[in-house]
C-alpha cells in the first residue's frame, strides 16, 4: 500500500505537478491490477519526465558507440581493440562505460563469442576470425543515467547454422518489442520470445535475464524470457527495462568460468546468441532508449 496523497498535493513522482494532474489516474489503474493479485511496479521504478530525458540522452551515446563498433569491427581485430574503441568513444561523447569496475569487472564492454553466452572479457589474445559470431554488449553511464544494449556481429564467412541462430534472436527481440505497451505484462514479451526460440529448436537461457535500468545499471524487475503471456510484472508508463534474451543452439544450461568468475558459456559448448535493447513504457506504447 502506498501513502494516500491529496489531489492538490505535489505528485510522488517528483514532477512538481499536482497529483491530480500527474499520477492520480495512473495510481487508480495500478490499484485495479493490484487487487487482482498482479505484480505491479513500485513507485520507485517509475521514471518522471526529467529522468526519462536523462536516460534518453544516455541511450543516444550508447547507441552511437554501438554504431561505431559496427562500422569498425572486422576479421583480424582483437576484442581488446573493441574495448579500446568503446572506452575512447564513450568518454569522447561525455559518458563513462558502465561495466568498467562494476562489481570488479575489468573492462569497458562485454564481448561474447560463439559458445560464450555473455560477460566475455575483452582480451588482446582473442583475434576475431572468419566464422565467429560475437555479441558486443555496451552500457553507458551519462550524468548518472544508465543505458544498455547489445548487438550480434557475424565475422567473415559464418555457417548457415550460426547465421540462423543470430537471425532468430534478432527477430525474437523485434517480436518482444511489439508487445511493450502500457498495462500489458512482462510475460507478453517472454511468451513471443520463447515461442520463436522453441519453434526453431533452440533453448532460452534461464538463470540470466533482463533487468530494470535507468537510475542504476541494474534495477528491478528481473526479466525472464520464459514466463507466460499475462503474467509477471505489469507494464506501467515510466517503467524502463531491457529486452535481452540469450538463445542457445543446444542446452539452456550454462557454466561460469572458474578462473575469471565472469565468462558464461553454454554447458555443451554449442553456440549462443543474444540481442539487447532498452525500452521505456509510455502512455501509448513504448520508446526505444538504446538498440
Ligand atoms: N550489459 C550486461 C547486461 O546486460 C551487464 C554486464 S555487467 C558487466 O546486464 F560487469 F559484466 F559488464
Ligand atoms: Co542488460
Amino acid at each position: 500500500m502506498e501513502i494516500k496523497i491529496g489531489r492538490n498535493d505535489p505528485c510522488w513522482c517528483g514532477s512538481g505537478k499536482k497529483y491530480k494532474k500527474c499520477h492520480c489516474d495512473f495510481d487508480e489503474i495500478i490499484e485495479e491490477h493490484a487487487v487482482l493479485g498482479e505484480i505491479v511496479p513500485p513507485r520507485s521504478l517509475i521514471k518522471n519526465k526529467a529522468q526519462i530525458q536523462g536516460i534518453k540522452d544516455s541511450g543516444v551515446i550508447n547507441t552511437a558507440v554501438l554504431d561505431y563498433v559496427a562500422e569498425n569491427i572486422r576479421e583480424g581485430c582483437t576484442t581488446e581493440d573493441i574495448d579500446k574503441w568503446v572506452y575512447t568513444k564513450t568518454v569522447e561523447l561525455g559518458g563513462v562505460p558502465a561495466p568498467l569496475n562494476y562489481d570488479g569487472y575489468p573492462k569497458s564492454v562485454c564481448t561474447s563469442i560463439d559458445e560464450v553466452v555473455c560477460h566475455g572479457i575483452p582480451s588482446k589474445d582473442r583475434i576475431l576470425k572468419s566464422g565467429d559470431i560475437i555479441n558486443v554488449d555496451l552500457s553507458t553511464n551519462y550524468k548518472g543515467y544508465y543505458s544498455d544494449a547489445s548487438r550480434m556481429f557475424c565475422i567473415g564467412d559464418v555457417s548457415e547454422e550460426k547465421r540462423k541462430l543470430v537471425s532468430v534472436v534478432e527477430k525474437s527481440v523485434k517480436l518482444g518489442l511489439a508487445e511493450v505497451k502500457p498495462w500489458g505484462h512482462l510475460g507478453d514479451i517472454a511468451q513471443v520470445i520463447k515461442d520463436l526460440a522453441h519453434e526453431n529448436g533452440y533453448t532460452v537461457v534461464r538463470e540470466i535475464g533482463g533487468h530494470g535500468i535507468g537510475l542504476e545499471f541494474h534495477e528491478d524487475p528481473w526479466v525472464s524470457y520464459l514466463t507466460d503471456r499475462g503474467t509477471d510484472m505489469l507494464l506501467a508508463p515510466g517503467l524502463c527495462f531491457t529486452i535481452e534474451p540469450m538463445i542457445n543452439m543446444g542446452t539452456y544450461r550454462t557454466v561460469i568460468d572458474k578462473d575469471d568468475g565472469w565468462t558464461v558459456r553454454t554447458a555443451d559448448g554449442k553456440p549462443s546468441a543474444q540481442r539487447e535493447i532498452q525500452v521505456i513504457v509510455t502512455e501509448t506504447g513504448c520508446d526505444v532508449i538504446s538498440h
